[in-house]
């Protein structure tokens, strides 16, 4: 049973600026709940237990939010608002939360280097702490997890993209049986759609054994002048059986804004709260 999870979220959030100069990129909300209170619900549901974030300088607001404030609490307490008190309240027991600082930004790769210690020989999930994966079935770390069970190798949450992106993201090679579960032959970090060698993307969900560190303290800096993971996970694809899982559910990266945008609205729509106010707001606007 894989219980230890590791969330990056040290990065600048650039894409989101100006925004994020003073708020991390990881507490931009969808209604009323940050993007990383959804990834932690999220790691929650799968029986994760211990989680380690990785944060850097001006990202206190995300120990902040889940500590708990009890004279926040006590006033709640006496002013008769128990719904909201009970929520913060379940906020606190989600799962043991611990912090590392990344001292230098130097990309993905270093940030799961920070923990190392934390993981110690025992296989994790890394979640990025600035994308939701929403699933009407099972929450899609689990369906990560079931994967690791089945294969007792590294595997990769996969989302099919259209073509024309694959330069933003890293990019798989493989074969399936079932359309579903991919056995990895290949890995390019970021290809132009010329160079891709499919169209199948990694989408932020990722469960490691251990020795992924060993192949991260060998990786030289890659794209970007950054410690790629994508790298690491090529030379570890060189030695190991790796695998892909098209995962059933939709991923929503928020820090990226047009994705933000549609993710306010979708998951607004989707509430019992909001559906019909924003629907006759939409109607009212005449467009
Ligand atoms: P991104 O590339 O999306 O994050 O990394 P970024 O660098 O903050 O974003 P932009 O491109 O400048 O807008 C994915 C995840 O990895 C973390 C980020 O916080 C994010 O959750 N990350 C990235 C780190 O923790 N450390 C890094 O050095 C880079």
């Amino acid at each position: 049973m894989i219980k230890k999870a590791v969330i990056p979220a040290a990065g600048f959030g650039t894409r989101f600026l100006p925004f994020t100069k003073a708020v991390p990129k990881e507490m931009i909300p969808i209604i009323d709940k940050p993007v990383i209170q959804y990834v932690i619900e999220e790691a929650a549901a799968a029986g994760i237990t211990d989680i380690l974030i990785i944060v850097s300088r001006g990202k206190m607001a995300i120990q902040d939010h889940f500590n708990p404030e009890f004279s926040l609490e006590d006033r709640l307490q006496k002013t008769g608002k128990t719904e909201i008190l009970e929520e913060l309240r379940s906020i606190d027991s989600l799962a043991k939360l611990h912090f590392v600082y990344q001292q230098e930004l130097n990309g993905l790769g270093d940030a799961v280097l920070q923990a190392k210690s934390f993981v110690g020989n025992d296989p994790f999930a890394i979640l990025l702490g600035d994308t939701v994966l929403s699933s009407a079935t099972k929450p899609v770390t689990s369906q990560l997890l079931d994967a690791y069970e089945k294969t007792k190798s590294p595997v990769v949450a996969l989302e099919e993209v259209p073509w024309e992106v694959t330069s933003r993201y890293g990019v798989i090679d493989g074969a399936s049986d079932d359309e579903k579960l991919y056995e990895l032959s290949g890995l390019v970090e970021k290809p132009a759609p010329e160079k891709a060698p499919s169209n199948l993307v990694i989408a932020s969900r990722y469960v490691f054994t251990a020795d992924i560190f060993d192949y991260l303290e060998k990786t030289p800096r890659g794209k970007g002048n950054e410690i790629q993971l994508t790298d690491a996970m090529r030379a570890m694809l060189k030695e190991r059986n790796m695998y892909g899982l098209k995962f059933d559910g939709k991923r929503h990266d928020i820090g990226n804004k047009l994705d933000f945008i549609k993710s306010t609205i979708e998951f607004a729509l989707n509430s019992d709260e909001y559906r019909q106010p924003v629907l006759e707001y939409i109607k009212s606007l005449d467009i």
